[in-house]
């Protein structure tokens, strides 16, 4: 069932657990990724970067791809198909006009008062058509930040400013990065904590990967409400099916190469799920 991250997440507010967010990257991960949650009776947020987009052809595409699988394979979980980090307002209203059921708009790159300003163009836009809103505040580094400094954390007082451009949900950075940390990252728990009962909005957490559990559980404590994991699998992904390659030299089906990443992916994502507290929600 394809569906916005509304209830899901307001749930999970309310529940304190976190649903999972997995970033896809083709049709196969997509099959994965929506058989392994189906399996384990999880919710689960696809989530779907420019590059990946336009790697499978278009937002229509992707959209096209996700609401055949959910019908042809019978996802029984509720399944939101999700613009990640989109850099523009044109962006967001391209992935909604495609079918996407959420958007995250990244303005992050901008200054407070223009990062609230293109916000609420998209929170307009979006909520008329039942699409919900993720916002970014301070700056959620890359992997070649490795480990997040102070300047890029966000304030409490700037999330208070942006959460009142109506947006559904707020991903504060608060020292996460995406990809590979080095080093253990650091999080500010105390302010996650103030910034979910300030604007009492559910946080999102991005950077999943390689943030130790005792830290998700944490975060989750504190009001992280959606986890970001794309790198971690990945890797899982990679690692097996370099291997198969290395050890099967006479295979060239790319079917079988692809598929020989399937239970090292599956694997990966029942160990979060079992993290997030999601397993037999549904
Ligand atoms: P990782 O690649 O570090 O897991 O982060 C994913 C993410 O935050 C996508 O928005």
């Amino acid at each position: 069932m394809l569906v916005n991250m509304k209830n899901m997440l307001d749930k999970a507010k309310k529940e304190k657990y976190a649903v999972p967010h997995f970033n896809i990257n083709n049709l196969e991960w997509t099959r994965f990724i929506l058989e392994a949650c189906n399996e384990n009776k999880s919710p689960v947020i696809l989530g779907v970067s420019e590059g990946a987009a336009s790697y499978m052809g278009g937002y229509s595409v992707v959209s096209a791809i996700v609401s055949n699988l959910i019908d042809e394979l019978k996802i029984e979980v509720p399944v939101a198909l999700h613009l990640d980090h989109g850099s523009s307002i044109e962006v967001c209203k391209k992935a909604i006009e495609s079918g996407f059921t959420s958007v995250m708009f990244d303005g992050s790159k901008h200054s407070l008062e223009k990062n609230i300003e293109m916000t609420k163009e998209v929170v307009d836009y979006a909520h008329k058509k039942n699409v919900t809103v993720e916002a970014e505040i301070g700056s959620i580094g890359g992997e070649e930040d490795g480990i997040a400094n102070e300047t890029m954390y966000a304030t409490v007082e700037d999330a208070i400013q942006l959460s009142k451009t109506g947006i559904d949900f707020l991903a504060p950075a608060l020292g996460s990065v995406h990809g590979l940390y080095k080093g253990e990252p650091n999080l500010n728990f105390e302010r996650m904590l103030e910034i979910s009962q300030t604007t009492n909005l559910p946080l999102v957490l991005h950077g999943g990967t390689g943030i130790p559990e005792e830290q998700i559980k944490k975060a989750i404590s504190c009001g992280i409400c959606k986890l970001n994991i794309n790198t971690e699998l990945q890797i899982a992904w990679t690692n097996a099916v370099r291997e198969f390659v290395e050890t099967n030299k006479n295979v060239y089906d790319p079917r079988k190469i692809i598929k020989s990443g399937e239970k090292a992916i599956k694997d990966a994502i029942k160990t979060k799920l079992e993290l997030l507290g999601t397993i037999g929600i549904i």
